[in-house]
């Protein structure tokens, strides 16, 4: 029997490349796109007819949608239109998508992790534009998985989140660490094999992916330095009181339901990078 086949958009990209590689070794046969980055499979989202073209190529049973622009002009339009063409391709073929969202399509005043139940109200324009992905993506195809995952780390070289920190220890950097806003940090490994396990699944909708802990910025910017080898008591500790736009303070995931539906509970990040 031949491999299914696998098309992961955003393929070079930190959890897209992950997902190509863990595909790859579990017999996908897989694509992975790229945007600006010199490869096979170069598209631009947001360009349907490019996208059709994709797809008529690549011939996938399953996608998994993962590209993005995180801000930016470009924004916008990569998020919404983007991931709305790739739904509308993937709709058209009847094969199975699995989107990639965000926790940010939450305000954070709920005081407790989200369930699947709970309506998004983004407060930043990123979480807007996911939210509206989201809206689009269904539209188009009732049928995919909308997962909502929180900051990934680890894997191959490190995450933006990392560098970041490392950046600010070793005093590359001057930026102070939120002890008020919370995340489910997850690690890219475990997120990328929960996407594959779900792509052996028929769920429809919304679904909470996430790393068990939930820690502040200043928590997870710790558990790195020291992962790292690098000293913590020089990062500096602030609060988002009072900054404009407001900052979604509160965004854990709660994933029992992906527990449920696939037997698995992706670690959080004290268990992986704390001593
Ligand atoms: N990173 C996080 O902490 C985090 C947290 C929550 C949710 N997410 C979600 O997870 C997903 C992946 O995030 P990531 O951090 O792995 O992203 P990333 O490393 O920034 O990669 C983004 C990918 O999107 C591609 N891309 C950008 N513009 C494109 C366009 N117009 N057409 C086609 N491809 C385009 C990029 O291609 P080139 O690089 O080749 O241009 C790259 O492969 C996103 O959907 C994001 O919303 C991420």
């Amino acid at each position: 029997m031949s491999p299914a086949r696998l098309l992961v958009t955003g393929g070079s990209g930190h959890l897209g490349g992950e997902v190509v590689r863990r595909a790859d070794g579990a017999g996908w046969e897989v694509t992975g796109t790229s945007y600006r980055t010199p490869g096979p499979a170069r598209v631009d989202v947001r360009d349907a007819g490019a996208v059709e073209a994709l797809f008529a190529d690549a011939a996938p049973d399953c996608v998994i949608h993962t590209a993005y622009l995180q801000d930016g002009p470009d924004a916008w339009a990569t998020n919404v239109d983007g991931s709305a063409n790739v739904a509308a391709a993937a709709a058209a073929r009847g094969a199975r998508l699995i989107h990639v969202s965000t926790d940010l399509v939450f305000d954070g005043r709920a005081g407790r992790p989200y369930t699947e139940t709970d309506e998004p109200n983004p407060l930043l324009e990123y979480g807007r534009s996911k939210a509206a992905a989201e809206t689009a993506v269904a539209e188009r195809h009732p049928n995919a998985a909308m997962v909502r995952t929180s900051l990934i780390y680890g894997g191959e070289g490190l995450s933006g989140h990392e560098r970041r920190i490392l950046d600010v220890v070793d005093g590359r950097a001057d930026l102070a660490f939120f002890i008020d806003e919370l995340r489910c940090p997850v690690h890219v490994a475990d997120l990328a094999d929960a996407l594959l396990a779900l792509a052996g699944t028929a769920y429809a909708g919304p679904l909470h992916l996430a790393g068990a802990d939930g820690v502040s910025r200043y928590e997870m910017a710790c558990l790195v330095a020291t992962a790292n080898g690098r000293e913590t008591a020089h990062l500096r500790t602030t609060t988002s009181a009072g900054i404009v736009p407001e900052r979604p303070r509160d965004c854990r995931l709660d994933c029992s339901r992906a527990a449920a539906l696939l037997g698995v509970r992706l670690p959080g990040i004290r268990e992986i990078l704390g001593n």
